[in-house]
């Protein structure tokens, strides 16, 4: 099956801010084939997703166009300007929460303000991670240590920390994996909002077909190893996506082409 291309409709639509040209990844002095020929272009405030198997290469995706690691092949323009390195304008979440333990909540969400720009910086950013924590409903946590936080809001706190240096990217690498159905469910919806808000372009890496859909207005198909996008699916429902969309006919059939396309078509 061939992929064909994202956003078809001419007109004014806001310019690409990330341009993925034939980016290749291979491992082991070429052994492994991570990446093969991805190519895909993100619009300032569109919201994309990539699904497919374990080890068919969304997390080498995320950490080239993150700057974490270098294509062997390809191109990776982020504003225009090649992605080279660890950027400011990128912010990017992982798996696992990973909050210091000794470090309160609102230090932890400050910490790559320190980190960068030093403590004066960071108290200057207090309003603005103050206001975050009370966004995701954290207000009132500011000054407790993570082992007293649920796993949601320890996530919470992280997407925090992740949005306080005002990154115009969100990578997202399974950021709610390990939290139960209801609280992810929330926690997407959040995500949403906060996107919506900021204007913020986001790519995330998910192994549920149902949160990409209901999050994404593109869903990137991957083959299995050597990863390839077979398919690049746009779904066109209306914003702000609500949890009761699922019920509709349309997510049932955009649910059901991306299941048969992982159960056959990523095996392309
Ligand atoms: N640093 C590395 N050195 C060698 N091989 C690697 C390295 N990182 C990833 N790989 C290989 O590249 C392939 C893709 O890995 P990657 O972590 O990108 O997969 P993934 O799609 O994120 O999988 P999962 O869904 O399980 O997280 C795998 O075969 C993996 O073994
Ligand atoms: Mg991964």
């Amino acid at each position: 099956m061939r992929p064909f291309p994202v956003l078809q409709t001419a007109g004014a639509l806001p310019r690409p801010v990330y341009e993925l040209t034939n980016v290749s990844k291979y491992y082991r002095g070429g052994g492994i084939v991570a990446l093969e020929q991805v190519s895909l272009s993100l619009r300032q405030g569109e919201f994309h997703s990539v699904i497919g198997s374990s080890g068919c290469g969304k997390s080498t995706l995320l950490k080239i166009m993150a700057g974490l690691t270098p294509p062997s092949k390809g191109r990776v323009m982020l504003s225009g300007k090649p992605v080279l390195g660890a950027r400011p304008d990128i912010g990017m979440m992982f798996q696992q929460a990973t909050l210091f333990p000794w470090r309160t909540t609102l230090q932890n969400v400050l910490l790559p303000i320190e980190v960068r720009d030093g403590k004066a910086a960071a108290e200057a950013a207090r309003p603005r991670a103050l206001s975050l924590l009370e966004l995701v409903g954290l207000k009132g946590f500011e000054s407790v240590y993570p082992s007293q936080l649920s796993g949601g809001m320890a996530q919470r706190a992280a997407i925090c920390r992740m949005l306080v240096s005002e990154p115009d990217v969100l990578l997202l690498d399974e950021p709610f994996s390990a939290l139960d159905e209801i609280t992810r469910d929330f926690m997407n919806m959040e995500l949403q909002r906060i996107c919506l808000e900021r204007g913020a372009t986001a790519f995330l890496v998910t192994h549920s077909i149902s949160e990409a859909v209901i999050l994404s207005d593109v869903v990137h198909v991957m083959s299995a190893r050597p990863g390839r996008v077979v398919q690049t699916i746009e779904i066109d429902l209306p914003r702000p996506r609500t949890l009761d969309m699922a019920t509709l006919p349309e997510f049932g059939r955009y649910v059901s082409t991306i299941r048969n396309l992982l159960d056959k078509g990523a095996f392309l």
